[in-house]
C-alpha cells in the first residue's frame, strides 16, 4: 500500500502498478482480458512500452520546501487533480456491467478526466450524466455522416474537447486469436459497435489528411486533439492545422507493431511544440513515477489505457478511483522526493542523462 504527502492511502488491491494486469485476467472472460491485453502483430511496441520509461533516471533537488505537494492542473479550462486522465477504450460493458458510465464515475470522483471512445458501449447522455468533464474521441469513418451525427451527439451532450485519433487507418491483426467477444448480444449499441462496425461505412477513412481537424473544430465549435502522433513533423503539421493539443502514442502497441516507444517520442515533439498547444502522452504508463518522468520530458498530462480496463473489471466506478487515487498519490510522492512540489517546477532538470 501506498501513501504519501498528499491524498488518500489507495486501495491495497487496486493500485497503480505493473502486476494490475494479472489480478485482472482472473475475473475477466479469456475474450475480453486478450481483447484489452493485446497487441498487433508481434506485439513488440506493448511489450517495449512499459520498459521505456522504467529506463528513465532522476537527477532530483533537494533542500526545497516540499512540505505541501499539489499535483493539480489546468488543461484546455478544466481543472483536475492530478495531470492522469482515462485514455479512450472500446467495449468497456465486457469489463463491467455498467461499462463507460462506471468509469465516468470513478474517474469523476477521482477529480479527473476521462476521453469517452467512439466505440463505446454506453450513449454518450448516460456517460455525461455520471461524468465529470470529459472529451469525445473521433475515428473518421468511410461514411462520414456516421461520424457528424457521432460528433454532434457528443457535443450536444456536453464533450468539452474532441480527440481525433489518426494512427488507425487500418486495423492490423492482434498478436492473440479474437474470439468472439462477450459483448450483451441483445443491447442494441453492442449491436452497433461490436457488429455493426464491421460494415463497410464503419471502418475508419484511410484517405484521412489534415483538413479533418479544421472541419471537426467548425462542426462542433470545440477543441481538438490530434491523438496518435510520434514524430516532430506531424505534430508541427497538426499544430498548424488547427489542433488544440497533440497526444504522442502509438495506441497501446495495437496499430503499426515497432513503432517508437512514446518515451522515446516524447521529447522530440515536446521540443518542437514548445507551449504553442499542451501535449500530452499514453502508453505503459504503470505508475506515479512514470508520471512523473513524462513530464519531465514535457507532457502536460498522460493518459492510461489497460490499467483503467483492469481496474473497471476488478471493482467498477470504486476500482477507478483506487487506480487514480493511488497514481496520483505516488506522483505526489515522487514529486516530493524530486523536489518539485508543483506540476509547473516539473522539467528535463529533473532526468539524468
Ligand atoms: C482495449 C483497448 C481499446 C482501445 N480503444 C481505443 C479507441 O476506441 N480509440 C482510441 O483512440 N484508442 C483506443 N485505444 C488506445 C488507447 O486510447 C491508448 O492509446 C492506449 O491504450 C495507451 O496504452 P496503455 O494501454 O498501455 O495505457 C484502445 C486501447 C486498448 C487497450
Amino acid at each position: 500500500m501506498t501513501s504519501g504527502p498528499v491524498g488518500l492511502p489507495a486501495s491495497p488491491r487496486i493500485s497503480a502498478a505493473v502486476g494490475l494486469q494479472e489480478l485482472a485476467r482472473a475475473v475477466l472472460p479469456a475474450a475480453a482480458f486478450d481483447f484489452y491485453a493485446a497487441g498487433s502483430n508481434e506485439e513488440i511496441s506493448t511489450a517495449e512500452a512499459v520498459g521505456a520509461w522504467r529506463a528513465r533516471r532522476f537527477a532530483p533537488r533537494v533542500l526545497r520546501d516540499v512540505s505541501d505537494v499539489d499535483t493539480a492542473v489546468e488543461l484546455l479550462g478544466s481543472r483536475l487533480a492530478s495531470p492522469v486522465l482515462a485514455a479512450p477504450t472500446a467495449l468497456q460493458r465486457m469489463a463491467h456491467d455498467e461499462g463507460e458510465v462506471a468509469t465516468a464515475a470513478g474517474i469523476a470522483a477521482a477529480g479527473s478526466l476521462m476521453v469517452l471512445s467512439s466505440r463505446a458501449t454506453r450513449y454518450p447522455e448516460d456517460v455525461a450524466a455520471a461524468a465529470g468533464p470529459w472529451w469525445y474521441q473521433v475515428y473518421w469513418l468511410r461514411d462520414p455522416g456516421i461520424t457528424r451525427r457521432q460528433v454532434e451527439r457528443a457535443t450536444a451532450a456536453g464533450a468539452r474537447a474532441l480527440v481525433l485519433t489518426v494512427d488507425a487507418p487500418y486495423v492490423p491483426p492482434k498478436a492473440t486469436p479474437q474470439l468472439p467477444l462477450p459483448l450483451p448480444q441483445d443491447d442494441e449499441l453492442c449491436r452497433l459497435v461490436g457488429l455493426g462496425s464491421r460494415l463497410p461505412g464503419w471502418e475508419q477513412d484511410p484517405s484521412l489528411g489534415l483538413d479533418a481537424i479544421g472541419e471537426l473544430h467548425q462542426l462542433s465549435g470545440l477543441p481538438v486533439l490530434v491523438k496518435g502522433v510520434l514524430r516532430a513533423d506531424d505534430a508541427l503539421a497538426c499544430v498548424a492545422a488547427g489542433a488544440a493539443g497533440v497526444i504522442v502514442s502509438n495506441h497501446g502497441g495495437r496499430q503499426l507493431d515497432r513503432a517508437m516507444a512514446t518515451a522515446d517520442a516524447l521529447p522530440a515533439i515536446a521540443r518542437a511544440v514548445g507551449d504553442a498547444v499542451p501535449v500530452l502522452v499514453d502508453g505503459g504508463i504503470r505508475t506515479g513515477t512514470d508520471v512523473l518522468v513524462a513530464l519531465a520530458l514535457g507532457a502536460r498530462a498522460v493518459l492510461v489505457g489497460r490499467p483503467v480496463l483492469w481496474a473497471l473489471a476488478l471493482d467498477g466506478a470504486a476500482g477507478v478511483t483506487a487506480l487514480l487515487e493511488s497514481y496520483r498519490t505516488q506522483l505526489s510522492t515522487a514529486m516530493a522526493l524530486a523536489g518539485a512540489p508543483r506540476v509547473a517546477e516539473i522539467d528535463g532538470s529533473l532526468l539524468h542523462g
